[in-house]
């Protein structure tokens, strides 16, 4: 094999492995350095994609267990099977990391199977195993993404203390799982196993869930996942976790009185964030600049402090999501082949996969407020949606928040039955900077979920028809 490559790409997880493939495409002779054993990172193997089957699998579950019934379905002895449950989840994860394998080849991506050293500027050293392979370059991609974090103090040992990685793999349910940090993972996570069976403690430090999101939506979000009987302990520190064999001990204190309390759970999953991964890399003698929070510094052409160096997705500033990754790669992709790549910060959708979904685009009300911009909002709930209504899914809502002035939107959140989905019409909306008329006066099929979407936009000028 030729070892010299116009770009080599280490990480193949959704930024590195789209990345690899879009500058394929323009022509260039690329590499793409991935030492797991398997493409799609953390998202295909250990985070998106995973967690998504098990949400899916367990809400039928649940379903079978608890809805049918009362919907004409009678179905007797529904009994849980983990192990082929698992097995399912993992057959899901192995078709999309191979079928990435098949990209590869089909655009003449070099799989460089090891892990991957700056050794210099032009050269990149890969380590499998025991054997070790030089290979020079033009342009370098850092794309080497994210691990979990822990507290200060705790260790994550994946058996009662684990992290999401853990938590997709359990053999068994956990009598008591007590989850620490209620965002993204935590809440997904969680969901999982109070269907499965769990008796699930949330314990979060601040006084609300999801920081972040608008929070007429995280208070709307929290009572939902109550009702489906999530316990919250929020405003509360955790100070301690032990891991006494059989159990272990957590010790949290309530951020408003102070007082220490007690709780004790099979499992413990650590949720509390995550960090950027640059370990082995060799970044500090190459002189490649980190931030504060250890994230690789780059410019608005994702260029590192080394100039023919460069860096996308969790390893830089932004929100830690794989379609954030995936427009970086494309935009670093083409901007090394001389084009005018971009990517549109404003404009990145968020969703959390629980039931209901959880989705939104664009700002906050507390931004907007903060940001001192005047807007209007329009809202529309799910159970005035003939869809919704009929599928007996009619938690939630949708909020436009609209320039008073303009009319353009702002933002978006919505917490309802298939929001993951319906928020790229609102993404697509934003993009184009549709005002919430447009939206209104865009025909809508009936009937359909999306339908919430006009309303709330005809709500904006407080017209909508059904509510
Ligand atoms: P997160 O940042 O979403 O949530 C962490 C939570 O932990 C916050 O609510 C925070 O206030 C809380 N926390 C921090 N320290 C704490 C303490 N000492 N005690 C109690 N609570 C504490 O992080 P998470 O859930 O770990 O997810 C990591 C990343 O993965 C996120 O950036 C997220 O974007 C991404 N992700 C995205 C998913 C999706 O797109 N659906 C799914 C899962 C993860």
């Amino acid at each position: 094999m030729n070892n010299n490559f116009d770009v080599i790409i280490i990480g193949g997880g959704p930024g590195g492995y789209v990345c690899a493939i879009r500058a394929a495409q323009l022509g260039l002779k690329v590499a793409c350095v991935e030492s797991r054993g398997a493409l799609g990172g953390t998202c295909l193997n250990v985070g998106c994609i995973p967690s998504k089957s098990l949400l899916n699998l367990s809400e039928n579950y649940h379903k079978a267990q608890k809805n049918f019934f009362d919907q004409g379905i009678e179905v007797s002895d529904v009994k849980l099977n983990i192990n082929k449950m698992m097995k399912n989840k993992n057959k899901s994860v192995q078709i999309l990391t191979k079928g990435v394998e098949f990209l590869f080849k089909k655009n003449k991506v070099t799989y460089l199977k090891g892990k991957g050293v700056i050794f210099s500027p032009n050269n990149v050293v890969v380590y499998d195993q025991n054997k070790k392979n030089s290979y020079n370059t033009n342009k370098i991609v850092i794309a080497t993404g994210s691990a979990p974090t822990s507290l200060p103090g705790i260790e994550i040992n994946e058996k009662n203390i684990i992290s999401s990685t853990a938590a997709l793999s359990l053999e068994s349910v956990p009598k008591k799982l007590v989850v620490i940090g209620g965002g993204y993972i935590g809440l997904e996570m969680g969901s999982v196993w109070k269907r499965l069976g769990s008796d699930v403690t949330v314990i979060e430090n601040l006084p609300f869930i999801t920081p972040g999101m608008d929070r007429e939506v995280s208070d709307e979000f929290q009572k939902i996942l109550s009702k489906q009987g999530l316990k919250f302990q929020l405003n509360s520190k955790v100070i301690s976790v032990k891991d006494i064999g059989k159990q272990v001990q957590i010790e949290y204190q309530d951020n408003n009185k102070n007082n220490k309390n007690m709780i004790s759970a099979d499992k413990v999953l650590i949720a509390v964030g995550r960090k950027p991964y640059t370990e082995g890399l060799n970044l500090n003698k190459i002189g490649i600049k980190k931030d504060e929070k250890g994230r690789v510094k780059v410019d608005k052409k994702f260029q590192t402090s080394v100039k023919n160096i460069y860096a996308i997705g969790d390893v830089i500033d932004g929100p830690m999501l794989a379609h954030k990754a995936e427009e970086e790669g494309i935009a670093v992709a083409e901007l090394i082949s001389g084009q005018s790549g971009h990517v549109n910060y404003n404009v990145i959708p968020g969703v959390i996969y629980t039931s209901p979904e959880v989705a939104y685009v664009g700002r906050s009300e507390e931004q907007l407020k903060k940001e001192g911009v005047k807007y209007k909002i329009g809202k529309f709930p799910f159970l005035a949606n003939s869809r919704a209504k009929v599928n007996n899914e009619t938690e939630g809502f949708v909020k436009i928040l609209a320039d008073s002035k303009t009319d353009r939107v702002l933002g978006v959140h919505i917490i309802g039955p298939h929001c993951g989905d319906m928020i790229a019409e609102m993404a697509l909306a934003m993009e184009f900077g549709a005002s919430s008329e447009d939206i209104a006066r865009t025909c809508h099929a009936h009937p359909t979920h999306t339908e919430a979407i006009k309303e709330a936009a005809l709500a904006v000028d407080k017209r909508p028809i059904h509510f």
